[in-house]
């Protein structure tokens, strides 16, 4: 058993980061143990936890298992989890107490545990004591060592945790079963340095560790192979990329460049930190026409006392500056953010700053959000004086402003003509497709299957605050 530490997991050694490319084996013993059997993956949280589920798709189909979209038809289920605030922990035990009766009925079934959640002590305890009838926990850094883990489960037939704290490689050659064949994930680092006072990721996925450029760029021109038209870059950080190389000097920028430059249609990249947004990525993003205008700089405060108690190292007035010089140096671009509210000792005036923050930037849209105190963190030991019911007015009046300036970006583009990467099918409507604009503004359309997977001009013909509707323009 190797349980998580928090203690560990706050470490940043010196030692240099590893690239490790014979990690992931799959024993005899199990190579076959999915024949005739499904598995269920459930995710939570974000693109990276999505992209990682597509890794453990992949191991275990390398094991023979084949997939199911419905849990009560599984033999394997694995929750891969978030921690970034509460009710994600709440939605992984609401699921968990339902496995619970399944379990009962189906002796055979195997339950897993994985994610930011298996990286936290206080919920692997509670797995132990309260959750013994599970089957394994493995953690975010050891994805690759599932077949193990299940070989290990089967021999000794007790709850199996195996869980890392201080990881501090790159792992590679890892299979993925990608759930798009248009567009794909591509992990570009892994873990954050920041240590923002609210977030538990530092925590849950360890010390900053960027991938070899070269490993990176070879994956995007396999996709480009394959037919993928999209790629999105994707880190805690990503514009921390290649701060943590010691003998080399190459940056986001060079790696936006040099991915721009393998001819895929479309690059985007999440999340950025507006700490390390250099003029040098803004030249690069602006210069590439394949590099999407469109990027997501959250903000979390409009008062800079709060950001500073938050450890954002930037102020309101820096995060504007930096916000213009973007609006004025890549022309049509949209810009989204991150908000927090409610963060301990947010007074009125404090809120009433990133009201107006909203209403200076006018973003193309915000995600919003209520602080939820992770144990562990710094912020989890300030005073937090806010009533709930304060907190949610707050939030329903950011929402308010933040709606109303992503229906207006919406209704300036009615009338124009935007290239669309169509997607999907339309879950309500079987004869719309769904994709998304260069400036990832969801458009639904009227069009024929045959377009899928094509980047098609398409005539905007209706605004509304969450998506466009529009026809094909020929
Ligand atoms: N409480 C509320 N929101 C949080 N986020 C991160 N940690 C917390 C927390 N403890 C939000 C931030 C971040 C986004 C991914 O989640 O806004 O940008
Ligand atoms: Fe969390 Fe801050 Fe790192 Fe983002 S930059 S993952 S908010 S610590």
């Amino acid at each position: 058993m190797l349980k998580p530490n928090f203690k560990e997991a706050k470490k940043r050694n010196k030692e240099d980061i590893k690239i490790i490319r014979d990690k992931y084996v799959i024993p005899k013993e199990v190579e076959n143990i999915g024949l005739n059997k499904k598995y269920y993956i459930k995710t939570y949280g974000c693109q990276m936890n999505e992209h990682d589920s597509e890794v453990i798709k992949a191991i275990l189909e390398d094991m023979k298992y084949t997939r199911t979209d419905d849990y009560l038809d599984a033999d394997i289920i694995i929750l891969n989890t978030c921690a970034i605030r509460e009710n994600a922990h709440n939605k992984t035990f609401g699921m968990l107490g339902r496995i619970k009766h399944l379990k009962q009925t189906k002796k055979d079934l195997l339950v897993g545990l994985a994610g930011c959640m298996s990286q936290e002590e206080s919920v692997v305890d509670e797995i132990i004591n309260k959750y013994k009838w599970m089957d394994f926990v493995f953690g975010t850094h050891n994805i690759y060592d599932l077949p193990n883990i299940l070989k290990k489960h089967i021999e000794e037939n007790k709850l199996e945790v195996e869980v890392l704290s201080n990881e501090g490689n790159v792992i590679e050659g890892l299979p993925s079963k990608r759930d798009s064949k248009y567009k794909a994930w591509v992990n570009i680092m892994y873990g954050c340095d920041k240590f923002c006072t609210y977030c538990i990721v530092p925590y849950t996925r360890g010390k900053q560790r960027s991938r070899m450029p070269e490993d990176i760029i070879d994956e995007v021109k396999d996709l480009i192979k394959k037919g993928y038209k999209e790629v999105t870059l994707l880190g805690q950080n990503v514009n921390a990329y290649g701060k943590d190389f010691r003998n080399r000097d190459y940056k986001m920028e060079d790696l936006l460049r040099d991915v721009a430059k393998t001819g895929i249609e479309r690059v985007r990249f999440v999340t950025s930190h507006p700490w390390d947004f250099t003029d040098n990525m803004i030249d690069v993003i602006a210069k590439y026409d394949n590099i999407c205008n469109y990027i997501h700089l959250p903000v979390q405060s409009g008062s800079s006392r709060i950001l500073k108690l938050m450890g954002r190292r930037y102020t309101k007035e820096s995060y504007l500056e930096l916000y213009n010089k973007i609006r004025n140096k890549i022309k049509g671009c949209s810009i989204t953010t991150d908000i927090i509210v409610g963060f301990p000792g947010e007074t009125k005036e404090d809120f009433e700053e990133t009201l107006d923050l909203v209403k200076t930037c006018k973003f193309d849209s915000a995600f919003t959000f209520i602080y939820s105190k992770r144990k562990g963190t710094p912020a989890a030991l300030m005073e937090d004086n806010i009533s709930k019911e304060e907190k949610e007015v707050r939030l329903h009046k950011l929402n308010d402003e933040v709606n109303k300036y992503a229906k207006i970006a919406n209704d300036k583009l009615v009338g124009k003509i935007l290239p669309v990467l169509l997607e999907s099918v339309s879950e309500k409507d079987k004869n719309m497709l769904a994709g998304y604009t260069d400036t990832m503004k969801l458009v639904n359309v009227k069009a024929d299957k045959k377009y899928l997977g094509k980047i098609v001009n398409v005539k905007i013909l209706e605004a509304k605050t969450w998506s466009l509707d529009g026809e094909i323009d020929e």
